[in-house]
């Protein structure tokens, strides 16, 4: 039977199991990506784990997310990452030269490599074919010291597409399509291959549009076959011997089929508070718009922004409506700038900002109070803006910036003659200090550290029986932004876990921190997909500083479940869904943690003398990795 390219990348990468659904692989790992969020706390782990230099192809720490660097904290913590990379052999790249997707899709992404990122839309890297996946920063540390990466063989579901994108619809109404049909939910422990006729028409940047936001369907990753585009791509990067086709077999086996027809797409908006609450655009014509953003890792590339400019030349937005734009590296802002394109957007109204994630983190840009904000992001969780009633739409740039104009939704029939489909130029410029490469001799290269870096913690081994209380219930969907709110003032903190504790669930119950700290111990209770969203360590890093011993939940999100395991939370599924209306706060729960077997079920005794039946997916190897503590104690003890 032939292959499809998910299946091809990984037995080329196989170290360990079967390419059996479900079953555990362990995969070789070519590249890694960190950014500085999540990124200090990864290279903090790295060095913990003392194997001296990175052991991939290339490893690149990108500084993207708290450019603004308010105070001490963030520069110190920007020029540790710049000095750890230099000792370690990895890629350094500086603050305000773009956002890690993509520079790193424009510079380093490679067709049939594996990359791993701590950052959940490393998917981005998919629309040139290569396996790319969000991981957490420990799991993204152990890779740079050359272990295996462990996920649980993905479906593979191949999206048919055909026809090609007309008028106004974008690659982002591919992806916002397949969010309205299958949910937040609907990717989880698959790969979504991208195949059929309509592929060639769509750009790499449409494609990385569609792969990056694949992370909202909960999915392992997405991918598009390396092809011509791809080579052409590559080619005008300067980067043609990067290059190698990547395409399924004729007779590839999927697991699944999804179809669809591009021709028949429309711009789509997903609605507040969720990206797979869409609707047509035209469905909320006359609805006013306080706020425009078009930038992130979704759609910030030349494409995106040259589409933009096209559309507001010679126009303005009204001046209740504010617009700001971030371009996704210093390469994109370069080529606008020489082909005359800055001024039609400043002329229109436009705020340019930094080439850095900017308002998609909460760094500055936020809603008015209860403000309508059209955003080209992937995500518009309650209060990621920043503005906890703030309400948040995504949508493609060229239907961001139409709207802009507009101040209001409108129906995109009354929108006139949509842009040309953007091409990349012929002679994609250079940029000076885009990266920093590490010197050939790292011996006396000196690791700098500001005050706010604060080695990790070594945690307790698991306890054999837990007896804690119940101290918080949460409802289904619960995100990292409900667990750790982003923003400037918190993310400085991401290399002082002890500081960045008293934020956990702060947005949520003011009060959980309180009870924690008086307890020492605790259990969260969650409803289906707990833990969606951001791949942020720090949102399994707290709790377990906190006390937090075990998270007993409906359903889990893929990378939260992982950041649990490698800390050491155990995370428990429910078996009767219904017993979640039997557990509430404040009751106490004895748990046999001791009886736990991979994959079986063990009784939980509550205070009340009722009994509920809790299950794992684990395997075995994580439920050593628990019972030690966490993967850190579990890579220790293996090395002793
Ligand atoms: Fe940055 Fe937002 Fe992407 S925070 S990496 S632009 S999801």
């Amino acid at each position: 039977m032939g292959k499809s390219i998910t299946h091809k990348i990984i037995e080329k990468h196989l170290v360990s199991g079967e390419m059996i659904p479900g079953q555990e692989v362990g995969l070789r790992i070519d590249q890694t990506l960190t950014q500085d969020a999540t990124g200090t706390m990864a290279w903090l782990q790295f060095e913990a784990i003392g194997v001296g230099t990175v052991k991939t192809d290339l490893s690149v720490s990108y500084v993207d997310h708290n450019t603004l660097q308010m105070g001490f904290r963030n520069p110190d913590d920007h020029r540790y990452l710049r000095t750890v990379a230099a000792k370690s052999g990895a890629i350094f790249s500086p603050a305000g030269t773009g956002i890690c997707h993509q520079l790193h899709l424009e510079n380093f992404g490679k067709p049939g490599t594996t990359l791993i990122g701590s950052d959940s839309h490393t998917p981005t890297a998919g629309g040139i074919g290569s396996m790319a996946m969000g991981a957490g920063g420990l799991s993204v540390a152990l890779a740079m010291a050359g272990e295996a990466y462990f996920i649980p063989m993905p479906e593979v579901v191949k999206v048919n597409l055909t026809g090609e994108l007309t008028g106004w619809a974008a690659g982002k109404d591919v992806i916002l399509e397949l969010l309205r049909r299958l949910t937040v939910k609907g990717g989880v422990g698959k790969v979504f291959e991208y195949a059929g006729p309509g592929v060639a028409a769509l750009s790499v940047p449409d494609r990385a549009t569609i792969t990056n936001m694949g992370a909202e369907l909960g999915a392992t990753t997405s991918i598009f076959p390396s092809d011509d585009r791809t080579r052409d791509f590559l080619e005008k990067m300067g980067r043609s011997d990067d290059f190698m086709e990547l395409i399924a077999d004729e007779d590839a086996h999927y697991d699944d089929v999804i179809e669809i027809n591009l021709s028949e797409l429309e711009p789509l908006v997903a609605q507040p508070h969720m990206p797979d609450q869409v609707c047509k655009i035209k469905d909320l014509a006359g609805k006013k718009i306080d706020q425009c953003a078009i930038g992130s890792c979704t759609n910030s590339s030349y494409s995106d922004l040259k589409n933009t400019a096209q559309i507001l030349t010679g126009k303005q937005t009204p001046p209740e409506t504010d617009l700001m734009i971030s371009p996704g590296s210093k390469q994109v802002m370069k080529m606008l700038a020489r082909e005359g394109l800055i001024e039609p957007l400043l002329d229109a109204g436009a705020r340019l900002l930094e080439c850095s994630c900017g308002p998609c983190i909460g760094m500055g840009g936020s809603p008015t109070t209860a403000g309508v904000s059209v955003r080209t992001f992937n995500r518009n969780f309650e209060g990621r803006s920043g503005t906890l009633d703030g309400q948040v739409y995504l949508a493609s740039a060229q239907s961001a910036a139409r709207l802009a104009l507009d101040g209001e939704f409108t129906d995109p029939a009354t929108w006139g003659p949509a842009p040309e489909r953007v091409e990349l130029p012929e002679d994609v410029p250079s940029i000076r200090n885009l990266f920093v490469f590490p010197p050939e001799e790292t011996a006396s290269v000196e690791i700098l550290r500001g005050p706010n870096i604060v080695a990790l913690e070594n945690f307790d081994k698991l306890p054999e029986t837990i007896e804690a209380k119940v101290l918080l219930k949460v409802e289904d969907n619960i995100t990292t932004d409900h667990i750790l709110p982003a923003g400037a003032e918190i993310t400085a903190l991401r290399s002082n876990i002890p500081a960045i504790s008293q934020y956990i669930f702060s947005r949520v119950d003011q009060g959980f921190v309180g009870r924690m700290k008086e307890a020492g111990t605790g259990i969260i209770l969650g409803g289906e997909n707990y833990g969606q969203g951001s791949s942020r360590e720090h949102a399994a890093l707290g709790p377990r500083h906190l006390g937090v011993k075990a998270v007993i939940v409906k359903s889990l999100a893929r990378i939260h479940r992982a950041n649990l395991i490698n800390f050491g939370i155990l995370p428990l599924l429910l078996v009767t869904p219904a017993d979640y209306d039997t557990l509430s706060e404040g009751c106490e729960l004895t748990i046999p943690a001791n009886d736990m077997t991979a994959g079986g079920t063990i009784d939980i005794s509550i205070d009340s003398g009722e009994t509920i039946t809790v299950t794992n997916d684990l395997t075995k190897k994580e439920l050593e990795i628990i019972q030690s503590g966490g993967l850190l104690n579990a890579v220790r003890e293996d090395q002793s």
